[in-house]
């Protein structure tokens, strides 16, 4: 397994529709999912898609650990899980908005909109086909991986780029706004 250099934001690979995988049982299709887990873990990533890796193919990986969203159901978390040849169903129409990163987009947060609740569907590791329901953090993750296949980063899915912070900066974004909060209780 290697770990693969990661593209980043301005790299044309990441703005191409990816192509979908005809043979996901083919050993250079098995090579590149072995070497996206370990650039995954490596960079303490939550998920990762295949154009990230300079591969333009409709490849998928993340996780949705239970540390990420405390409490929320049963569908919010995921295991690693790898999804070839995605599709998306969303369920209801009820958005959320959220911070997220990129591993293409060092350095940066954003609050993104996203579907609260979905199906997907797709082809396992081993070319079987599943199906799973998604809700929160697992949902969001999906659709901002899924993104990634269609040529498309998370700024540009955002409202308002007034919310495009320095990762190191949210902390004191977030204080502040707890501060003007108790404020407007207060008041
Ligand atoms: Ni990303």
């Amino acid at each position: 397994m290697t770990i693969r250099k990661i593209a980043k934001m301005g790299h044309p690979v990441l703005r191409r529709a990816a192509r979908p995988v005809s043979d996901p049982t083919d050993p250079e299709i098995q090579r590149l999912i072995a070497d996206m887990v370990e650039t995954m873990m490596d960079a303490n990533g939550a998920g990762l898609a295949a154009p990230q890796v300079h591969e333009g193919v409709r490849i998928v990986i993340f996780h949705a650990p239970a540390d990420a969203d405390p409490g929320a159901a049963p569908e919010a978390r995921a295991p690693l899980t790898v999804l070839i040849n995605p599709e998306i169903d969303i369920l209801g129409d009820e958005m959320e908005e959220g911070w997220e990163g990129c591993l293409s987009v060092p350095g940066l947060r954003g609050l993104v909109p996203r579907y609260t609740h979905l199906r997907y569907s797709g082809l396992d590791q081993d070319g079987v086909p599943f199906a799973r329901e998604a809700r929160g953090f697992h949902a969001r993750v999906v659709q901002h991986e899924c993104d990634h296949l269609d040529g498309m980063l998370y700024p540009q899915r955002m409202r308002d780029l007034g919310n495009l912070v320095f990762e190191s900066e949210l902390p004191r974004l977030m204080a502040a706004a707890r501060d003007d909060h108790l404020r407007e209780r207060s008041e």
